[in-house]
């Protein structure tokens, strides 16, 4: 045997090795009104399943009571299509990982009490996975391209969504520091108030984002809050918008119907900025250039394209997740599920969960 084909042979080898997947994660997501499901083999998703739940769109935001019934309702479903789609069987399973929190108790207490169930089943490793935790491990999740765009630590991840709006300093997979976070209403939320008091479904994010696109974001302004540091604050922003609004209306009743396109690019214009403001400090302190953001407002089209500009202004390697991992889902449990089994972190059946971040 030639020395070269000694060499192939062995390469061959090695590139089937790193192509095999070695771990298979079941992730559950139930934090909120999402009931997910998404199975990893190592870091990749072969699985990512969710049911969305339509019925909070009538109430103008979550409500909770219906939120656990719908949990219960989909959850069998949604693991079992997501098994399907990854064409595995679950003895093929190596662990369950569920989100612990924070979000609504009721909504936790179904995606917990399941993933207990089936790891007891199953005899195989629970793990319990932070939801905020998770947003930010989304930057892990092998891309399809195959090009590596993961950042490399230390970098900063600006995490936002609708209970939470935070600047992490992340030195390691579960090495987290947050340095800023909001003293009041969270980014997502703001959007979902602003949309909400313009007469707008639930959730206002989405809709605000799309209607922006034909309005002029320096066609109203609003009062931002000027607080010093890397801490934000919205309700501010929120009560000038509602009396911006009221004082409109008295004059011209149809004033919202006849300016949502630009009252929406107005709002989504001041939200985005002070975003963006702290972001800019928090690069300049800690002197780190890679930055990410992750969460549902993430995925909001205006905020990915000032971070762009930003980033091309100050020299910044950006990430921004794919759609389907920025809002809830249940692909960036399992991944962190993955990372935490190469660890042996596994939690016990006792393990119950929490609403607010620890
Ligand atoms: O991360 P996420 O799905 O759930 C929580 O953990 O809260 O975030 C939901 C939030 C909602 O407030 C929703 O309005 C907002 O993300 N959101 C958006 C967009 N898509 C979702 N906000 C602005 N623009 C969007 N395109
Ligand atoms: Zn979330």
């Amino acid at each position: 045997m030639t020395h070269r084909f000694l060499i192939s042979l062995f390469m061959g080898t090695f590139a089937k090795l790193k192509t095999e997947v070695l771990v298979y994660i079941l992730g559950i997501e139930s934090s909120c009104d999402d009931t997910a499901a998404a199975i990893t083999g190592d870091t990749k998703i072969l699985a990512n399943i969710i049911a969305n739940q339509q019925i909070h769109r009538h109430f103008g935001g979550v409500v909770p009571e219906w939120a656990s019934r719908a949990h219960q309702q989909n959850i069998i479903p949604v693991v079992e299509v997501a098994l399907q789609q990854a064409n595995i069987s679950k003895d093929q399973l190596h662990a369950i990982a569920f989100t612990r929190g924070p979000g609504l108790l009721g909504s936790l207490l179904v995606g917990t009490s399941f993933a207990k169930a089936f790891s007891l089943g199953l005899d195989i490793p629970l793990i319990d996975v932070d939801h905020l935790q998770a947003h930010i491990l989304a930057h892990f999740i092998q891309k399809e391209d195959r090009q590596n765009t993961m950042p490399a630590f230390p970098f900063l991840c600006l995490t936002v969504s609708g209970g939470h709006t935070q600047i992490v300093l992340v030195t390691g997979h579960f090495e987290m520091k947050i340095i800023g976070h909001t003293l009041d209403d969270a980014a997502g939320e703001t959007f979902d108030k602003a949309a909400k008091i313009m007469g707008l479904p639930y959730p206002g994010g989405p809709v605000i984002d799309q209607l922006a696109m034909e309005g002029n974001p320096n066609a109203f302004s609003f009062s931002e809050s000027n607080i010093p540091g890397l801490n934000y604050s919205f309700s501010g922003l929120k009560t000038s918008f509602l009396y911006f609004l009221r004082d409109q209306l008295k004059k011209d009743a149809g004033f919202i119907e006849n300016n949502k396109a630009d009252l929406s690019a107005s709002i989504q214009h001041c939200i985005v900025n002070s975003l963006l403001k702290k972001l800019i400090m928090a690069s300049r302190q800690t002197g780190i250039r890679e930055i990410a953001i992750s969460g549902g407002v993430s995925a909001n089209s205006y905020l990915q394209q000032m971070l762009r500009k930003t980033g091309e202004e100050m020299g910044w390697k950006i990430f921004i997740p794919a759609f389907s991992y920025s809002t809830d889902n249940a692909a960036m449990v399992a991944v962190t599920g993955y990372f935490k089994y190469l660890k042996g972190d596994f939690c016990g059946l006792d393990l119950v969960p929490y609403s607010r971040q620890g």
